[in-house]
């Protein structure tokens, strides 16, 4: 349930507070990932083809290519992937019109209801998030870190789609986006669907098969107006044992996306992203993002992230070398090696102090109304997951980062306190060069007596 606006207001300022304080999180037991919800046949995205291949779209984002295992083409916090996609499908794509449940691990698509009569061709994904595994992992700081995940996975779609023209919008009312994808609003979810671990939808793609006078936003409506079909198949987990840090995080993410602007950004592939870039996306190891990635590969990608929505917060570069600084686009914002101070501030992950680059996302005051809380750290999402895929295209290593204690940037540059704080980063790496074939072969170790004779 949603609350007033003036008390969700409060709740999120001391909820943010407490997420970016060093209060270490409880330990709350690991959860599985739960069984898929929606029941009956699935369907190939693949289809009978269609302008939106929704197919590709997926494959390219969400899919899990192995089953059980848990690497997916996008980020995500601890690997704990909690965001769930919805189909809304109308004519020219490569499924049947319909609403649809994604399940990633099958990559199937799961039929749960009709379309409207006048739905315009294309299709809208929306985005959801569960929170119980990544509060689990992550108790009070998990639902920030669950907006960024959504962010990431939005970024994912958008990319592997964008040739058809892609629209994001990460501001629309969560429970009209509840109605369209036919979940049922919060109010209503206790009573209909006892248990459930409830999908929080925060997100809404475009996919349109030709450019159109359809306003997305209208069609939304259409599909919300459309009844809340076929029951979850998910086995009821039992509200009254649910941690405090669960409860108050599903409380918090309805409450950030109550209310609406429902804007609508295109996004573009940064060049040279192609479908190979998404398929090879990986987040380097910590110990392999110390080498120093080439400075004019660092502003591209910085740009990049700075570029990536007009919604989001300023970014920033911090790097090292012989002139390390805080850089932006627009010059530098400071001078000094700001790495270990960010390593301090990142949860003491020490290997940022000494990573090649760390571009970090900062803006969000203390005070921030709910919508600017939810922008902040969708767009950051969004924006790190087009960093790091434009990363990877120009052969930089790289890896998010999502863990932020006290990291008061403004304060920290002389600023009054609460103004500026870091809600994102990436961390950046070149690659060392491969020995080249005339290089001496380093000496061999000397003969130990032990070695077979082939
Ligand atoms: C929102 C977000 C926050 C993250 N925060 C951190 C972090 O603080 N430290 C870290 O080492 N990795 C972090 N990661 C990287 C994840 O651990 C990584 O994406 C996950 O293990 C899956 O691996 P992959 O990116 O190679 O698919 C973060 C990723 C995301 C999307």
């Amino acid at each position: 349930m949603t609350q007033a606006p003036a008390a969700a207001s409060e709740l999120l300022s001391r909820a943010l507070a407490d997420a970016r304080s060093s209060r270490v999180p409880r330990t709350v037991p690991y959860v599985p990932e739960r069984a898929f919800p929606w029941g009956g046949p699935g369907l190939s995205p693949a289809g009978t083809g269609g302008a939106v291949n929704l197919d590709r779209g997926l494959r390219l984002s969400l899919a899990a290519p192995h089953r059980a295992g848990r690497l997916r083409p996008v980020a995500s916090a601890g690997a704990l992937h909690p965001v769930q996609a919805h189909l809304l499908v109308g004519p020219g794509c490569s499924l049947p019109p319909g609403r649809y449940a994604y399940d990633p691990r099958t990559h199937r698509a799961h039929p749960r209801g009709r379309a409207p009569a006048d739905a315009p061709s294309g299709a809208f994904v929306i985005l959801t998030v569960t929170a119980a595994r990544t509060v689990a992992h992550y108790g009070h700081r998990a639902w920030p870190l669950l907006l960024l995940d959504a962010g990431h996975a939005a970024a994912a779609l958008a990319l592997a789609a964008a040739p058809e023209g892609v629209l994001v919008c990460l501001d629309a009312d969560g429970a009209g986006l509840s109605a369209a994808a036919g979940l049922p609003r919060a109010a209503e979810r206790q009573a209909r669907w006892p248990g459930v671990d409830p999908e929080l939808p925060l997100v809404a793609i475009w996919l349109p098969s030709a450019r159109g006078s359809v306003h997305p936003t209208a069609s939304l409506t259409a599909w919300a107006a459309l009844p809340c079909a076929l029951t979850s198949a998910s086995r009821p987990d039992t509200e009254n044992a649910l941690p405090p840090e669960l409860a108050a995080a599903r409380q918090l993410l309805a409450n950030v996306a109550a209310g609406s602007d429902s804007t609508w950004h295109p996004a573009p592939r940064p060049a040279p992203v192609t479908d190979e870039t998404l398929r090879r996306r990986r987040s380097a190891a910590p110990s392999d993002l110390s080498h120093p990635p080439a400075p004019d590969l660092v502003a591209r990608v910085l740009a990049t992230a700075e570029g990536a929505r007009p919604d989001g917060p300023a970014w920033a570069a911090a790097v090292g070398g012989d002139a390390p600084g805080l850089l932006t686009t627009d010059g530098p914002l400071a001078s000094g090696d700001a790495r270990p101070t960010l390593a301090r501030w990142a949860a003491g992950q020490q290997w940022i102090g000494t990573a090649g680059a760390v571009l970090v996302a900062h803006g969000c005051p203390a005070d921030a109304p709910p919508a600017l809380i939810r922008s902040s750290h969708l767009a950051a999402g969004y924006a790190a997951g087009v960093a790091q895929a434009h990363a990877t295209a120009l052969g930089l290593r790289s890896r998010p980062i999502g863990s932020w204690q006290q990291a008061d940037l403004g304060a920290a540059l002389g600023d009054d306190p609460g103004h500026d704080w870091i809600v994102h980063g990436l961390a950046l790496a070149g690659t060392p060069k491969p020995r080249h074939q005339d290089e001496p072969l380093p000496a061999p170790p000397p003969p130990s007596g032990k070695e077979e004779r082939p």
